[in-house]
């Protein structure tokens, strides 16, 4: 049969399949809704078309755009139009995706459309805050709604599918991907996965305004080992159960499109090819029914594990775990043909991976229409508006932490003459964050410009960069090199700083200090940023530090030495006018952290919901007890802190009985005054700790929380229930379980919160 014949029959054999059942009504639907379809195309595939679905690479626009042939005369390009290709990542914008799904449909037997897949991690060209910023902001609302806007932006150019959001828990802030993700807690893990997958995927997929989402990175990469990137995994099972997992479990929940393989090695099995994780775990007892991606070449990586001897065995692994598609590796399209014919998988696993994609495909509405999204009118439209940019602002300004205040220094109320000085006072990329997409590159607004639009006109700023910080390449690919010897700027910032009222210095870490790759076993201010601080601290102490990093740093000396410190992380699109704005206080912070910071590097991993430890440490220069003997237990800023310019004084909590049953729920109450003269938002945080249980449990974990406003001087009564799932754990067998005994509901500002109620579960 000619190549031609074949198309015309296996496009009318699809068409027959695609129209022979109703359009279902999507809000209606459940489950495998597309199952029969799905089956009916799979029962048309070739297996070499089935593995093709499975097949997914990295392509540019060398396959479609105007000139440039290259691409066309390679295996890959000959693999696309053969149908040997099912999804695609990094070729984006409305035009490419239209020419290359053409190619595609046009050319292939059955002309399957393909997925197009990328990395909208915090914004596609509108850059909000890093998701750890966002974090911050504990406002799940705005988090959805930035997801929101980031899958229109997405959706518009022609993209099916984002790689987020990273899910990953983590306790150790030397990982430079902790700025990918939302810290430390589960609990906020879970409900910020939740909020990015509903604004990701909405209520229907096939809506050219949604895209679909994927839980990363599964599972326990955020526990790399000293938090080198890449690295093993160790951890026991029941940090796996009750950390790691409960995200994971919540995007299930949520019905995250996609789930991604980690890197890492879990209890010695690689998650790509860790049975345990994608069947025991994912598939039957959460029942998940999406697709399960591999990582870059996470599935060839097998083999540098030392667990496959060659790219067959490590195909034949992964995909016998259910790792279903192949992101970049070349495993599946070279080899799982003859695994299937030498007999060693059955044909029922790669159907079942099939099944998952095409019913995506399916989902997102492109069997109907598979050029629906590559849309130029709408992407010029859409792509970068205002409107993101000041949703951006918004959660920017909510995103802001402050970590100290001493003397009330800030807001500013009467400086005059204000230096500022430092790297990243002007810098107008750094904000913009790693894992930018397609971010404009210097398009963020800078402190500076910030300063000079929200400051009244007769304040004066002037600036000095005082040092460099970064000397070499400044992108996503390649390692930076850090300006560890120029001081050559200090004297001119010196000699500023001493003529000033007050000094406002900006330092941190440029985008690309965070991120993937982007490990450091040294979390304090890199490069000579530190010394150049001391220096000016040395000639004008009245100093602002306003900081912008992607992960917590170790700032022990500045915490003593400076009055006022903002933690302003890589803030997106509108960083310099929400800075602005906190420091002359049109804008009340109102953020909490939530990762730890540590005093002291030596301290991580650093996290509240530890466990109590035969020996706990209660009051220092106890010798044989847990501790640290050259420096203090405690994390310098906790989990849950921010300050705020008001004042908010917690009451007593009222609990409405002191026991329950399973069945009941105890309400717990507490009022709180904001005593200051400024309006503000406090998030009122409420963690349990279980006194007795048959494995050891940790010392409080969040089960809620409520972000609410309280005008000056008014008090606000905030109640939570209190009910048996926030009093249950999983035992590190994985089962859940709910013990009888006494708990305590501490009610507070941050993690160290103190005062609690005693209750009983009976
Ligand atoms: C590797 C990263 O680990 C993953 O998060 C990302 O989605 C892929 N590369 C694709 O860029």
């Amino acid at each position: 049969m000619t190549r031609l014949l074949k198309k015309i029959i296996g496009v009318i054999c699809l068409s027959l399949i695609v129209l022979s059942c109703n359009q279902p009504n999507r809000v209606e639907e459940t489950g495998n809704r597309y199952e029969a379809r799905v089956d009916s195309v799979l029962s048309i595939m070739t297996l070499e078309e089935k593995i093709g679905q499975l097949n997914q690479y990295s392509l540019g626009s060398e396959f479609t755009g105007p000139g440039n042939k290259k691409g066309q005369d390679s295996i890959r390009y000959q693999q696309l139009i053969s149908g040997q290709v099912g999804s695609v990542l990094n070729l984006l914008g409305a035009e490419n995706t239209l020419k290359m799904q053409k190619l595609v449909v046009e050319n292939t037997r059955l002309g399957i459309p393909l997925l197009f897949a990328y990395d909208v991690i915090h914004g596609y060209q509108t850059m909000f805050p890093v998701p750890l910023a966002e974090s911050a902001s504990w406002n799940l609302e705005l988090m959805e709604k930035t997801a929101q806007a980031a899958a229109a932006e997405s959706a518009a150019s022609g993209l099916h599918w984002t790689f987020a959001p990273m899910i990953d828990v983590t306790v150790d802030a030397r990982w430079g991907r902790v700025m990918e993700g939302a810290g430390e807690d589960p609990y906020l893990q879970s409900e910020i996965a939740t909020a990015r997958i509903n604004g990701f995927q909405g209520n229907d997929l096939s809506h050219n305004k949604t895209i679909a989402a994927t839980a990363k990175h599964f599972a326990g990469y955020g526990y790399a080992e000293s938090g080198k990137d890449y690295n093993s995994v160790n951890i026991n099972n029941y940090i796996l159960h009750n950390h790691i997992l409960p995200p994971f479990k919540a995007a299930s929940e949520a019905n995250a499109a996609s789930f991604m393989n980690a890197f890492n090695d879990i209890n010695a099995v690689p998650a790509t090819a860790n049975q345990y994780l994608l069947q025991d775990i994912l598939r039957k007892k959460w029942n998940y029914d999406g697709v399960v991606v591999s990582d870059w070449n996470s599935i060839g990586e097998l083999v540098n594990h030392g667990v496959s001897p060659d790219l067959k065995n490590a195909a034949k692994k992964a995909i016998s775990a259910g790792s279903e598609i192949d992101m970049e590796g070349t495993a599946y399209i070279r080899n799982l043909a003859s695994l299937v014919e030498e007999g060693e998988i059955d044909i029922a696993a790669i159907d079942k991976a099939v099944k998952h994609v095409l019913q995506l495909k399916f989902e997102l509405g492109l069997f109907d229409d598979p050029f629906k999204y590559s849309n130029s009118e709408r992407e010029n439209e859409i792509v970068g508006n205002e409107m993101h940019h000041d949703l951006a602002e918004e959660i920017a300004k909510e995103s802001i932490v402050l970590l100290k205040n001493e003397r009330s220094l800030l807001p500013i109320k009467s400086a005059k003459n204000i230096a500022v000085i430092g790297p990243l006072a002007k810098d107008k990329d750094t904000p913009l964050g790693n894992w930018r997409a397609q971010a404009v590159a210097n398009s963020a607004v800078s402190l500076y410009e910030g300063l000079e639009q929200t400051f009244p006109e007769d304040v004066n700023f002037e600036y000095a960069e005082g040092v460099e910080l970064s000397i070499g390449p400044n992108n996503f690919f390649q390692e930076q090199v850090i300006n560890e010897r120029d001081k050559s700027g200090f004297e001119e910032a010196k000699a500023l700083a001493k003529k000033s009222d007050l000094v406002i210095m900006a330092l941190g870490e440029t985008a690309y200090m965070s991120g993937e790759g982007r490990s450091r076993a040294d979390i304090g201010l890199p490069g000579l940023q530190k010394e150049l601080l001391k220096e000016i601290h040395a000639v004008n102490p009245n100093i602002i530090l306003v900081l912008m990093n992607g992960r917590p740093l170790e700032l022990s000396w500045e915490d003593e030495n400076i009055p006022a410190i903002l933690e302003a992380w890589h803030l997106g699109q509108r960083a310099g006018i929400a800075i602005a704005e906190t420091l002359v206080g049109q804008n009340n912070p109102s953020g909490k952290l939530t990762m730890s910071f540590p005093r002291q590097v030596g301290q991580i991993p650093i996290y509240y919901n530890h466990k109590t430890t035969g020996r706990p440490s209660t009051a220092p220069g106890q010798v044989f007890y847990t501790h640290h003997t050259d420096v203090d237990n405690s994390p310098l800023y906790p989990f849950g802190f921010g300050l705020s310019y008001s004042k908010f004084d917690y009451r007593q909590i009222e609990l409405s009985q002191n026991s329950m049953t399973e069945d009941e729920e105890i309400m717990a109450t507490v009022t709180i005054q904001n005593t200051s003269e400024v309006d503000g938002q406090e998030i009122v945080q409420l963690y349990i700790q279980d006194l007795e249980a048959e494995e050891t449990p940790m010392i409080k974990s969040l089960k809620a929380f409520q972000k609410v406003e309280v005008k000056a001087g008014q008090t606000v009564q905030v109640e939570f229930s209190i009910k048996k799932q926030m009093l249950s754990y999983y035992k590190s067998n994985g089962d859940l379980t709910l013990e009888k005994g006494d708990f305590r509901v501490f009610i507070g500002t941050n993690s160290t919160v103190e005062q609690y109620k005693k209750f009983e579960l009976k």
